[in-house]
């Protein structure tokens, strides 16, 4: 069994900037790191850390340098796969030494950690918010999964394969989830997908494996599926979350912060 952090949407920006105007992400994730160092005891052993995507806001390089400052403080593995925001470049130069990585193109990659199968599926289109798994990223996931023992298997995308009804987000969903679809019918191993991208948690299900996705380190997305739905975010709820992935998957919410105690019963 693996265990994981499960960790998306930093959003970090160039110093001295904010992401909208409003928000410092930088500060944001530099007090999420120093809580979770706190949380780690309680968490513990954890075997790396999954971030799935858009760790950068603005794509700048001082972005992921600082990003990449902060996640090493939790002394972890990371692997990571790119989000819409991201610049894969850059990704690729700061982000990816724990990975085995085509020299360019998508990047799409699978590795071993302690007995669990993860894959990590690009889902970036460059100068668009929506995503797409392109073909080198579906015959990734289909040879690792046709080749590879039946070892639990994580798969980690930014973009998640369903809609959440959120009408902003839906708009720049996935839109190849019915290849994702097929590309998952026929298998039958215990598999699990992560993603990020809509800053809340949401389940689902396709082809019958368990979907998931993470809150966000800075910010919060409202689920209102009326067409007029206000279209921006808030400051709370944030978070992260932890994986299992033994008997079954065993994936957990974890808060920034908690108010109001600790009170005993
Ligand atoms: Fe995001």
């Amino acid at each position: 069994m693996a265990r994981f952090l499960h960790l998306s949407d930093l959003h970090v920006v160039a110093e001295g900037t904010t992401s909208s105007g409003v928000l410092d992400t930088r500060s944001v994730l530099s007090s999420t790191i120093d809580h979770i160092i706190e949380m780690l005891p309680g968490l513990s052993p954890i075997d790396a850390v999954l971030v799935s995507g858009d760790i950068s806001d603005d794509g700048t390089q001082c972005s992921y340098e600082f990003a990449r400052v902060q996640l090493d403080r939790l002394g972890l593995p990371i692997f990571s796969v790119p989000g819409n925001h991201d610049k894969r470049s850059i990704f690729r130069e700061v982000f990816c030494d724990f990975m085995t990585l085509p020299k360019s193109g998508s990047i799409n990659w699978e590795a071993e950690i302690a007995g669990t199968q993860v894959i990590g599926l690009d889902t970036l289109v460059e100068g668009s918010g929506s995503g797409t798994v392109d073909e080198n990223g579906l015959a990734l996931l289909t040879s690792t999964l046709a080749h590879s023992n039946k070892s639990p298997t994580v798969v980690l995308m930014h973009h998640p394969p369903f809609l959440t009804g959120i009408k902003f987000m839906d708009a720049i969903g996935l839109t190849n989830i019915g290849a994702m679809t097929a590309a998952l019918a026929t298998e039958n191993r215990s598999l699990i997908v992560l993603a990020g991208h809509v800053h809340g948690v949401h389940h689902c299900q396709l082809s019958g494996h368990p979907v998931v996705t993470a809150p966000s380190i800075c910010s919060a997305f409202a689920l209102n599926r009326q067409p007029d739905a206000f279209v921006g975010f808030f400051e709370s709820p944030t978070g992260f979350a932890v994986l299992d992935t033994g008997a079954g998957y065993h994936w957990s919410a974890v808060p920034t912060s908690y108010f109001g105690g600790p009170h005993a019963f």
